[in-house]
């Protein structure tokens, strides 16, 4: 894990190496590690991605302790709470006894009704894979279950470095945007696997964009806080009932000033994998993965790869690792999180208004 496998913990909060090294040299009080915070978590859900990425990164972080592992498939959770030396529970109505101060929700987006109805009466905190919110009556259902301020959702890619040397970019030039373009196809690891759920509209939310897009679209929510959002197109296949195609020009307004997002999202072809932004005189390029470095194309024709932000992570166990370690300061310390449902809500919005709009105005097709 590089860098961020030793963050540690000081004054009773995790911070980051680059900071703790700081930190160091500030004072030597820092140089002890204190072991304030311990964070009780349950699991539910023991899938790839659980059994993939979040076991693994969640028991290699000092004072995390697994109270539970649960799937509705009992065998699974037997079988992978016995190969960690976990403890596991049979029934859903123990996850409330359990009591633990955090829920990882890693099962598919239309399964979860009625755990959040479980967990509803608990003042635990959820950390829910993403997709977490795909429209207006998500977020109000979340709200009225008075699960919205407690609820983290998994974009891990607000954590990688190629997503904030954009951040930073981004923020300070804004007003020279001349067009961002997002777009990801049918290559890549998460539209090419057909699990179980991706083959259905209800368990995955319906396809590509859930399933896709919410990730590149809440990269550039996460690039430009606070703006507004209107869809001038948007034209989208279905196979069945699920998206497998998705084309759109989406317009973010933010201090008076529009910028156009043209995104492109599909299971049925190879698109560029990547995030990119025209200032008119130069363009900004980042790949979609991790360990992608950011480029610099002048318009002269001269490219420039900006090094890595050490900050951030460059690989997908970083990433996960400072997903967990900004949930768990927040949790346990109060120390805003990025990855607080409240900051990621609105890239699920801007899905709902695309297919609000092919809809309504007619922009689909069927294969
Ligand atoms: N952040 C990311 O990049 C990323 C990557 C992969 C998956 N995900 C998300 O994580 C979630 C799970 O994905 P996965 O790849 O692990 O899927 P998976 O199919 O491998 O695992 C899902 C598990 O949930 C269990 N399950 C289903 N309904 C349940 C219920 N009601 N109660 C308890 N368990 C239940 C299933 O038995 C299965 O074991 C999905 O929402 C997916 O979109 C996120």
């Amino acid at each position: 894990m590089a860098h961020c496998e030793v963050l540690l913990e000081f004054s009773g909060f995790l911070v980051s190496p680059a900071i703790s090294n700081y930190a160091k040299v500030r004072s030597n009080i820092f140089l002890r590690i204190m072991e304030k915070i311990k964070i009780t978590i349950g699991i539910v859900g023991c899938g790839n991605i659980v059994q993939m990425v979040h076991l693994p990164v969640l028991l290699n972080i000092r004072n995390v302790d697994i109270r539970f592992l649960y799937d509705v498939d009992m065998e699974k959770s037997k079988a992978l709470a016995e190969s960690f030396k976990l403890p596991y529970i049979m029934d859903k109505e123990e996850i409330n006894r359990k009591n633990v101060d955090c829920i990882l929700v890693a099962t598919p987006y239309g399964s979860r009704e009625d755990l959040y109805k479980i967990i509803t009466p608990q003042k635990t905190a959820l950390f829910i894979e993403k997709p977490v919110i795909l429209s207006e009556k998500d977020v109000q259902a979340f709200k009225d279950n008075g699960l919205f301020e407690r609820s983290f959702s998994g974009f891990m890619r607000r954590h990688y470095s190629n997503t904030n040397i954009l951040k930073d970019f981004i923020g300070s030039m804004f007003h020279k945007i001349k067009r961002i373009t997002v777009s990801e196809g049918s290559k890549t690891t998460a539209v090419s696997k057909e699990l179980s759920y991706q083959t259905s509209g209800a368990l995955s939310g319906g396809g590509i964009l859930a399933e896709t897009s919410c990730h590149l679209l809440d990269q550039v929510v996460y690039m430009l806080p606070g703006a507004d959002y209107k869809i001038d197109n948007c034209f989208i296949v279905y196979d069945g009932d699920i998206e497998v195609h998705a084309k759109a020009k989406i317009v973010l307004i933010k201090d008076g000033v529009s910028i156009p997002i043209e995104a492109e999202f599909s299971r049925l072809k190879e698109l560029p994998n990547e995030i990119s932004v025209d200032f008119g005189d130069m363009i900004l390029k980042s790949g979609i993965v991790p360990g992608d470095k950011v480029s610099i194309c002048l318009n002269s024709g001269e490219t420039h790869q900006i090094d890595y932000n050490p900050f951030f992570a460059i690989n997908s166990y970083q990433a996960f690792y400072l997903e967990w370690i900004s949930v768990i300061n927040a949790i346990k310390s109060n120390i805003p999180s990025v990855n607080a449902l409240s900051k990621t809500f609105q890239s699920g919005l801007i899905i709902e208004s695309l297919r609000d709009y092919s809809n309504t105005k007619g922009t689909f097709k069927r294969i």
